[in-house]
Formats: C-alpha cells, structure tokens, sequence
C-alpha cells in the first residue's frame, strides 16, 4: 500500500456525486473511514451546490447523472476553483474522455469501484493539495516572520527616538549653561550701551549717534536671538532629511557653545573643506557634534588638562566626507575603549548616562554612515586624547 499515504487522505474532505443509491453506500460505507469526511451529493446539481457550500479537497464524480451530468458540472466548477476532480465511470467513449481532458481532470476510475485503486488515484490527486497547503503555510510563515522583522524594527526606531530625545533633555542643563554664557556678552553690551546714552545725553547726541547706538542694539539683539533659536532648534525633532554643509551645522553647535568653550579655555580649531555639503537630519546632526565636544569638555575638566584643545578637520574622498574631532583631553583607556558605543556605558561618576555616543551611533547608522575612534600618542607614547571621526556621503 505504498501509494496510498493515509495520513494524508484522513485530512481530506472528500464530494462524492453519484446518482446511483446503491453504489452511492457501497461507497460511503467502504470509504468514509479513510477520509476526514465524505460528503454526498446525488447528481450533479446537487454537487455543484454542495462544493459551494463546503470546503472540499477533492471531488470524486460520476459521469451520467440526471439533472445536470458531472461534466457539465465539473465545466461549471471550473470557472473558479482548480480542485483535484477524479471521474468514476464505465463509459470509455472518446468523446467524455477528450472533454474531461479539456477539464483538466485530474484521475480516472472504472466502475466497479475498487476501493484500493480509488484510494491509490486520490492519494496521487492530493499531493497537489499538499503542495498547495505547504506553500500556504510557508506563504503564512513568512509573512509573520515579515510581520514580526517589521514590528521590532519600528519598535527599536521608536526606542531610539525617545532615547535621542532623553539624551538631548538630559544635556538640557549643560545647555542652558551655555546659553547662558551665551547671552551674558550681548546683554552686558546692550546695558553699557544704555549706560552710554544717559551719560552721552547732555552734550553729543545727534542722528549719527543714535543710528550708531541703535546698529550696536540691533547686532547684540540678533545675537541673543540667534542663540534662542539655536536652543529652540536643537530641540525640535527632524521631519526630513536635509542638505547642508558641514560648516553650517558647526556654526550652528558653536553659536550655542562657543562662550562656554571661550570662559573653560578650550581652543576650537576649525580645518579643511567646510564647504562640503552632506545629506542627514540637520538637528540630530547638531546633537552628534554636540556630544562630541561635551564629552571632550569632559574629560578636559576631569583630567585637569591645560592646554585644551579640539581640533574638528574636514577631509574628503570621491563619493566620503570626513569629519574628525580630535581632542587633547587625556584619551579614552584601552579597556573602555571598545564599550563607549553600548548603550549605557558610562565612566561619570555623576552626570554620566553613557547614552550619548549610543545614540550618536544610531543616528549615524541611520544614514549609511560610519563612526570610529582612535586614541592619540604624545611623541613619548602616552595617551593624549581622542580622534572620534564621522564618515558620510558627501554630496
Ligand atoms: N573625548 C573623550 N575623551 C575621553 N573619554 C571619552 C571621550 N568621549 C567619550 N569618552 C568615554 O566614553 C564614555 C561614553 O561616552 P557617552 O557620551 O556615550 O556617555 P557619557 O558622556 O558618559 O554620558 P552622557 O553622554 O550620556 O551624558 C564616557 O563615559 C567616557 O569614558
Ligand atoms: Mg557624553
């Protein structure tokens, strides 16, 4: 009986049309056992109704029949389902044969019914089913798995936008910090102009002296204005990709350090092309260069180092920007060298939350760039500092 896989055939719902009532027992008797069930119809029109009101696997049907004949009936089912159909007859004439061909009829068997060639023919008809059901199952697995690969992807975007906007709330008091020392300069300028006018009131005071005061008020007014902007900025969340040029988005990180960085003594130099134009998110652009230098400012307080230094290059290939921020802060240990990328990895003791380059990392592998480090040698080969350089494509 190796032809016969009954495993199978007990998962078959089989339509059995035949318009004979003692073959159609013989039958049902001799084979219902086999299969997971065996509905019965009585002639053709009968079956037509019962395949379109149950799910049938295969149907197995006579020829002659009164009503509607099983070839004008497998013609009608034909028109929309591709069923294995088996034909159970005695008639041998070329004419059904040629048309049951047309129908795509999948098996053939001569009455008298044997039940072992009938079971051998619908095994044979099912593995079309088989094969459908496996490609159905691994169709259903892979969209799940499609599915599943999809969820967790949006949901790791997610976790990495709110972790980008807890890392920007959490430099939010360094940050005003600076804006603070920021606005220090231009205020204490508009107050010594103001101071100016009531002294100057009584002997110089003409048009050219007031459209000069008012220029001075003006410039210092756009400074704090611009720095506002800058905070306001650096907090809002990118909608799109943008292009700028790698001096745009420095100046805009310095507007708003550059004071601070003046008042702790630390040297930013500015070298190569700054005119190359890169494609990122502008505001998470500013927070990568951002990090960068607090973590230098860092390190210079926390190693008391004197002469500070940040040195941020540009250099370029055909297709590659790079930019290198190199510091003289003392350098990052070997041992820690390789985590300072994990999440959470931190060597503050304070006000470290060891998120920063993390998500520095997120938002550069977000645009198909890279991000690397390298540790600086004095001539006599101690630790100096770090060169942390940011590779994109350039436009
Ligand atoms: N320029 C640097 N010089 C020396 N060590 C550095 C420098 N940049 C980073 N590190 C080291 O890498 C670690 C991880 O930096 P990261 O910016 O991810 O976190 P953090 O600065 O400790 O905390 P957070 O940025 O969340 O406030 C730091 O704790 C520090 O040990
Ligand atoms: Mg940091």
């Amino acid at each position: 009986m190796d032809d016969i896989n009954f495993d199978i055939l007990k998962s078959l719902n089989i339509l059995y049309v035949e318009d004979e009532e003692e073959i159609r027992e013989e039958m049902t008797l001799s084979n219902r056992d086999f299969f997971k069930s065996f509905i019965v119809a009585v002639d053709g029109k009968d079956g037509l109704k019962k395949f379109q009101e149950n799910s049938i696997d295969i149907i197995i049907t006579d020829i002659q029949m009164p009503k509607l004949n099983g070839l004008d009936m497998i013609e009608e089912i034909r028109k929309s389902s591709d069923i294995p159909i088996i034909i159970t007859t005695a008639f041998t004439e070329i004419s059904y044969l040629q048309k049951s061909i047309k129908l795509k009829v999948d098996g053939y068997v001569s009455k008298p019914l044997n039940l072992k060639e009938l079971l051998k023919i619908v095994s044979k008809a099912s593995i079309k089913i088989v094969n459908e059901r496996l490609t159905k199952s691994l169709e259903e697995i892979n969209k799940n798995l499609e599915k599943k690969v999809d969820e967790k992807v949006e949901e790791l975007r997610e976790k990495d936008k709110i972790m980008l906007q807890q890392s920007k709330y959490a430099m939010m008091g360094e940050i005003i910090d600076a804006v603070a020392h920021q606005w220090r300069q231009p205020l204490t300028s508009i107050d010594m102009l103001s101071f100016g006018i009531s002294s100057d009131f009584k002997h110089k005071i003409n048009e050219n002296y007031c459209n000069n005061i008012s220029k001075k008020i003006k410039e210092q007014v756009h400074h704090l204005n611009s720095t506002l902007d800058e905070f306001r900025n650096f907090f809002r969340v990118d909608k799109k990709i943008d292009t700028f040029s790698i001096k745009d988005v420095i100046n805009s990180v310095l507007t708003l350090v550059k004071d601070e960085f003046n008042k702790e003594r630390i040297n930013i130099e500015l070298n190569g092309n700054m005119d190359i134009k890169i494609e990122a998110y502008y505001n998470e652009f500013k927070h990568i260069i951002l990090n960068i230098i607090n973590n230098s400012k860092d390190a210079f307080s926390d190693n008391s180092i004197k002469n500070k230094k940040i040195k941020i290059s540009v250099s370029s290939t055909e297709t590659k920007a790079t930019i290198s921020i190199k510091d003289n802060a003392g350098g990052i240990a070997d041992e820690v060298l390789p985590n300072i990328f994990e999440p959470n990895f931190t060597t503050k003791k304070v006000k470290g939350t060891g998120i920063g380059l993390y998500i520095i990392k997120t938002i550069i592998d977000k645009i198909g760039g890279k991000i690397e480090v390298e540790s600086i040698y004095s001539k006599d080969n101690e630790l100096e500092g770090a060169n942390f350089k940011i590779i994109v494509d350039k436009l």
